[in-house]
């Protein structure tokens, strides 16, 4: 139901700025959050839609560790590429700025002194962990070891990325630091922490009692948190990235990148409009709404409306309609697998398409529960949806309106029931969809805009204008005029959500952009008024390009294996093998004889460190081989060892000695030669096949 605010504050979370967007943010957050923000926008409301990058904590630290290079390089190549991500996407925020902002510094420090200063927070001193090699303490993250669910080597102190386990560095097998690969010691160290056990009463009410119609799933997981009970949070951290704590003593300790990213709401207002932004933080009359996903619920209903009320001057958030997560194909969205679809990348394989992806994440919104994306459902939603009802409804609509009426609308003289009967259908479709918009619930929204189409579709199969033509062109005209009518009412219904499909309808029918007001119209389309360039609003997505998609998902699929296995040989010290060789045919082994044979003797070759002379028995004959062996075997070590040799290998002469073949060895797990030895008896001269 619509509440009479004088304003709305909308946020949608601040990514990290440590990769970019893929399409489970989108579903999950900014796609709701920017269908919302247009949608009270059309109605004509205020509104003030923010976000930012997140760019401190020490998942920045990480990614810059593995791409050597600086927190901040890193922060400014993402920031920029997640920037222009949304732009490309249409996601309309207001402003769009980042955490290591003048402002947000400012704005971020000021908060905690308030707090500080009121003596809000609790002093503590704990024992962390830390490492000695690196000379810092140790975030759950950067701790590493083997996960005592599944055994992945590669689990950190928080969580397993393999089986998902949440974790806790205690429980890791063999931890050590992710740093320096050294194992940890315990220290001492000073924080701050805000005390939320202080804030659980309030929270119970404002929350359990105040907000039962927030989402099931976030409303359940708030409960879930009050009934556990709430401990102290450190609200500080030892790094060297982030806002320096603003207290004296404080050297080398930074605001918990929890504490200051939420602030950033509020500082890229203040940088939006520095003499006007108290109105959107602190006025009664203004709804605050957090778009989020549903990891970030503790942070958004717990920990920073804590921070608000302590601080006294703050409004509340009047919802947080949190999302599940999206799926893709089957798995868990995973930015370190690569097992995502970029919006830089989409863009590249789908250009001007923005529209059917946002068609598609909203169709298909992880709302109540996770859900999967498929490029195959991708591939029907489009074609059989975009194109099937609402593209070719409108394309009727206007090939017909140019080849009867040249282009120019016509006029409705005599409305049957029928068509009064569907115009009234349209106008009843407005309630519903504001309905479903106000309650969040934007696939029950998006369906109602697609039954405006498929109304409107359904219409025009029936009616069959171009079977009357020869009959009836007063009928024609006003089956027609009825049709576009329709087709203005979609440009409105459909704007929220697939902006730049509305936009290029409106060229089309040569409109201006309409308000939310004036949805249900059905005298928007003046007879006699012009139409503009009839195009294709939707075009079919054909199956090889989902089949390209599908491969690009094996291929990083199957990298994500190899890049696995050779971390697991990292972890375990052994030396990764060297890639196969291409291209032996049989003819090529077959013209090697490599037969079994025993060491008789062993010398040293004089001054030489590497090299032995040894006297082998092929069973066939007697010779000489020099192998450079003599750093792993002695000469006693040798004689009477059975071997392999490649028998027929033409004779070179090494430091005078006429060396007649070669001994097979392999590399151990050291870098160490070894022989290749019969695991049985055999004689020598046996071939070896
Ligand atoms: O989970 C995340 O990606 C966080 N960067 C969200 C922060 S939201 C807000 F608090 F800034
Ligand atoms: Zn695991």
């Amino acid at each position: 139901m619509e509440k009479n605010f004088k304003r709305y504050t909308i946020t949608a979370a601040l990514p990290y700025a440590n990769g970019g967007v893929h399409i489970g943010h989108l579903a999950g957050v900014y796609v709701p959050a920017d269908i919302y923000a247009r949608f009270l926008r059309l109605q004509g409301k205020d509104v003030l839609f923010v976000c930012g990058s997140d760019e401190h904590g020490v998942p920045i630290t990480l990614k810059a560790k593995q791409l050597g290079c600086s927190p901040q390089d890193v922060v400014d190549k993402y920031h920029n590429l997640i920037k222009d991500s949304f732009e490309q996407f249409g996601i309309s925020f207001d402003i769009y700025s980042r955490t290591t902002s003048k402002t947000h510094t400012e704005t971020a420090s000021k908060f905690f002194r308030d707090l500080y200063d009121k003596g809000l927070f609790i002093e503590r001193e704990t024992e962390q962990y830390f490492d000695t090699e690196a000379n810092t303490f140790l975030a759950d993250r950067y701790i590493t070891g083997t996960c005592p669910k599944c055994g992945n080597p590669s689990a950190y102190g928080d969580q397993c990325e393999k089986c998902g386990s949440t974790l806790s560095p205690e429980e890791l097998i063999n931890p050590r630091s992710a740093i320096s690969g050294s194992p940890l010691i315990k220290k001492k160290t000073k924080h701050w922490y805000l005390p939320l056990d202080h804030y659980e009463g309030w929270l119970r009410q404002w929350i359990l009692d105040g907000h039962k119609e927030w989402k099931t799933n976030v409303y359940g997981q708030c409960k879930s948190w009050l009934d556990g009970g709430l401990k102290p949070r450190a609200v500080s951290r030892d790094l060297d990235w982030g806002i320096p704590v603003p207290v004296k003593g404080a050297e080398g300790k930074v605001l918990y990148v929890w504490f200051d990213a939420p602030i950033g709401y509020i500082s890229n207002t203040r940088e939006l409009y520095p003499d006007d932004w108290e109105k959107w933080w602190k006025d009664k009359d203004t709804e605050l709404i957090h778009f989020i996903g549903k990891d970030n619920i503790v942070f958004h209903c717990i920990v920073f409306p804590s921070m608000l009320k302590a601080h006294g001057d703050y409004i509340l958030p009047e919802n947080v309609p949190a999302n599940e997560f999206l799926n893709l194909e089957g798995n868990k969205i995973s930015t370190s697998r690569n097992w995502a679809v970029w919006l830089d990348e989409y863009l590249v394989d789908f250009p001007q398409k923005q529209d059917v992806l946002r068609y598609v994440l909203c169709a298909n919104a992880p709302e109540t529960k996770d859900n999967d994306f498929t490029w195959k459902d991708f591939q029907t939603r489009n074609n059989s949806e975009l194109v099937a009802i609402y593209g070719n409804f409108v394309n009727r609509a206007l090939v017909l309106t140019r080849k009867y009426f040249d282009g120019k609308v016509p006029s409705a003289d005599n409305l049957t029931d029928t068509d009064r009967n569907i115009l009234l259908q349209i106008g009843s479709l407005r309630s519903s969809i504001e309905n479903s918009l106000y309650a969040f619930r934007f696939r029950e929204a998006l369906k109602t805009a697609m039954d405006m189409a498929r109304l409107g579709n359904k219409y025009l199969a029936d009616s069959e204008p171009w079977k009357l033509a020869k009959s009836d062109m007063n009928r024609v005209a006003t089956i027609l005029n009825t049709a576009l009518q329709i087709c203005a009412n979609l440009t409105i219904i459909f704007d929220p959500f697939i902006p730049f499909s509305s936009e290029k309808l409106r060229k089309m029918l040569d409109i201006r952009k309409m308000e939310w007001n004036d949805l249900g119209r059905t005298d928007i389309m003046k007879a006699g008024h012009v139409l503009g360039k009839t195009a294709l609003l939707f075009e079919k997505i054909e199956d090889d390009q989902i089949e390209a998609q599908i491969m690009k998902l094996q291929k990083a699929k199957k990298d994500n294996e190899a890049k696995a296995a050779e971390q697991a040989l990292k972890t375990s010290g052994k030396n990764p093998p060297k890639p196969l060789k291409n291209g032996c045919v049989y003819g090529d082994f077959e013209k090697m004889d490599i037969r079994t044979a025993t060491v008789k003797e062993a010398v040293r070759v004089p001054k030489t460190d590497k090299l032995l002379k040894l006297t082998i028995d092929t069973g066939v004959d007697i010779r000489t081989i020099v192998s450079g062996i003599a750093e792993f075997y002695t000469p006693e070590e040798m004689t009477g060892r059975q071997i392999c040799i490649l028998a027929n290998l033409e004779p070179r002469i090494i430091r005078g000695i006429s060396s007649k073949g070669m001994i097979l060895m392999a590399k151990d797990e050291n870098g160490r030669m070894r022989f290749i030895t019969p695991q049985d008896k055999v004689d020598n001269g046996a071939s070896v096949c």
